[in-house]
C-alpha cells in the first residue's frame, strides 16, 4: 500500500471555496482571482464572498458590516478571563484559549445548522481583533480601547491596537493582507478544522484546533520566525554567509518554500508591492536597512537552494513596519483565516464523510502481555 507522508499530493474531497490554478500559479477564491480581490474589494467583502460563494451588492455589504461592528466588543466575564492568563503565553495562546471560551458561553443550541453556524462565524470574526487587541495593549501595559462602531474591520483593529487609525496606504496595505491571508483551500489548520467537523463535533471546537495548528512555524507562525530570523542576521552584509551557515546546519528558512506552490507563492507579489510601498513612504534609514536585508536573504535563497518565499516572507516585515509587535502576526493571520476556516466547516458539514485514514503498521509483531511477579 503506498504511503503518503503528510498527506502530500493527496486529494481527499472537493470544494467548491478556492483553488490554486497550477498552470497559470494562480489563487482564486470562488472563482475571482485574489490579486483583482486584493485591489478593489474590501476584506469585509471577501469576507461574505468566501461565505456565501457570491460578492455582496450594496445593500447587503451594509447590512453585514452593521451586522459584524454589533458583535465586536467583549463581555466583561471575557475580558476578566483574558486579563487572568499568563503574559508569558503566547498571544497565540489567548486566542485559542477565547474561542474555546466563546463555545462554552454561547447558549445557542448548536444544530449544525448553516444560518447557526454563519451566526457563530460572524461573531468571531468581530470579536477576535477586540481579543488581540486587547492582549496586545495589556502586553504593553495599556488599558484596552473599546472598537469603534463607525470604522471598518482593518481601521477598527489599528483603533484598538494604537488608539489612532493610520493613513489610507497603510490601512490599505494591512487589508490587502488580511484578503490574501483569507484562504488557501485545504492547508494544515483549515484541514483539521475540517477533520474536526467530520466528527460532528462543534464550530467552535473546530476552530480552538485549527489556532493550534496554525501556530507551528512550518504554517501561520512562520510569518513571527521571519521577523525573529532578520533581527538574528541583522546587517543586510551578512545574509549571504548566514544563509550558508543555517543551509549547512539544515535549519530551515523562514517564510521559504510552500507545499503547493513550487514555483513561488502567487500572493508574494501582490504583497511585496504592499510592502514596497510602504518601505518607500518612510524613508527612514532603519527601514532601508530592513528592506534591503529582506531583499538580499531573498536573493541568497533563490540563488543557492532555488526556493520561493511565500506570502509569509513579506507580510511579516509589512507587520513589523505597521507597528505590530512580533507575537502578533500570528494572531492576524488567524483573525484573517477565520474566514476560510468557517467556510470549510460549513461546506463539510454540507456532505459530510468522517476523515480517518489508515496507517501502515512498522511497530512490533504481536507478543504475550509478560506475567507480572
Ligand atoms: N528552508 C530550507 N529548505 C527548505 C525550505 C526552507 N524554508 N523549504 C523547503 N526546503 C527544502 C527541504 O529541506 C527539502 O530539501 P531536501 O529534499 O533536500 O530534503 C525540500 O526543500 C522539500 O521540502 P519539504 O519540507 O519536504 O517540503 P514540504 O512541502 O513538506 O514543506 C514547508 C513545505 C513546510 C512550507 C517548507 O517549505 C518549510 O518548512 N518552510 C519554512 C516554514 C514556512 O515558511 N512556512 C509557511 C508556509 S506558507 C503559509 O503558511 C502562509
Amino acid at each position: 500500500m503506498p504511503i503518503h507522508r503528510g498527506l502530500a499530493g493527496v486529494v481527499v474531497d472537493t470544494t467548491e471555496i478556492s483553488t490554486v490554478i497550477q498552470e497559470t500559479n494562480s489563487l482564486t477564491y470562488r472563482g475571482y482571482p485574489v490579486q483583482d480581490l486584493a485591489a478593489h474589494r474590501s476584506f469585509e467583502e471577501v469576507a461574505y464572498l468566501l461565505w456565501h460563494g457570491e460578492l455582496p451588492d450594496e445593500g447587503q455589504l451594509r447590512d453585514f458590516r452593521a451586522r459584524e461592528r454589533a458583535l465586536r466588543p467583549l463581555d466583561r466575564t471575557t475580558s476578566e478571563l483574558l486579563a487572568r492568563l499568563p503574559q508569558t503565553c503566547h498571544p497565540m495562546d489567548v486566542l485559542r484559549t477565547a474561542v474555546s471560551f466563546f463555545g462554552a458561553e454561547d447558549p445557542t443550541e448548536d444544530d449544525g445548522g448553516l444560518a447557526v453556524n454563519r451566526a457563530k462565524s460572524l461573531t468571531l470574526l468581530a470579536r477576535l481583533p477586540t481579543v488581540v487587541a486587547a492582549d496586545q495593549r495589556r502586553r504593553r501595559g495599556l488599558a484596552p480601547i473599546p472598537p469603534h462602531p463607525e470604522l471598518g474591520y482593518a481601521e477598527n483593529f489599528f483603533h484598538m491596537c494604537f488608539g489612532s487609525v493610520p493613513d489610507p496606504d497603510v490601512v490599505r496595505c494591512f487589508e490587502i493582507s488580511l484578503v490574501l491571508y483569507a484562504e488557501h483551500s485545504f492547508n494544515a489548520s483549515t484541514f483539521t478544522a475540517r477533520v474536526v467537523t467530520s466528527t460532528l463535533s462543534d464550530l467552535y471546537s473546530a476552530v480552538t484546533a485549527a489556532i493550534g495548528a496554525l501556530k507551528g512555524p512550518l504554517h501561520g507562525g512562520a510569518n513571527e520566525a521571519v521577523m525573529h530570523m532578520l533581527n538574528e542576521i541583522g546587517d543586510p552584509g551578512h545574509a549571504e554567509d548566514w544563509l550558508t551557515e543555517a543551509l549547512t546546519g539544515k535549519r530551515k528558512i523562514m517564510g521559504f518554500g510552500h507545499r503547493v506552490y513550487k514555483a513561488g507563492d502567487s500572493r508574494v507579489p501582490i504583497m511585496q508591492d504592499a510592502l514596497d510601498r510602504l518601505v518607500s513612504r518612510a524613508a527612514d534609514p532603519e527601514v532601508t536597512r530592513l528592506a534591503t536585508l529582506h531583499a538580499a536573504l531573498r536573493h541568497a535563497m533563490l540563488t543557492h537552494k532555488g526556493i520561493h518565499p511565500n506570502l509569509d516572507y513579506p507580510a511579516g516585515l509589512a507587520y513589523h513596519l505597521m507597528g505590530f509587535d512580533i507575537p502578533l502576526f500570528t494572531p492576524i493571520f488567524v483573525m484573517s483565516r477565520i474566514t476560510g476556516w468557517t467556510a470549510h466547516i460549513t461546506e463539510q458539514l454540507a456532505h459530510n464523510a468522517l476523515i480517518r485514514p489508515l496507517a501502515s503498521y512498522a511497530g512490533p509483531d504481536q507478543r504475550a502481555v509478560p506475567a507480572i511477579g
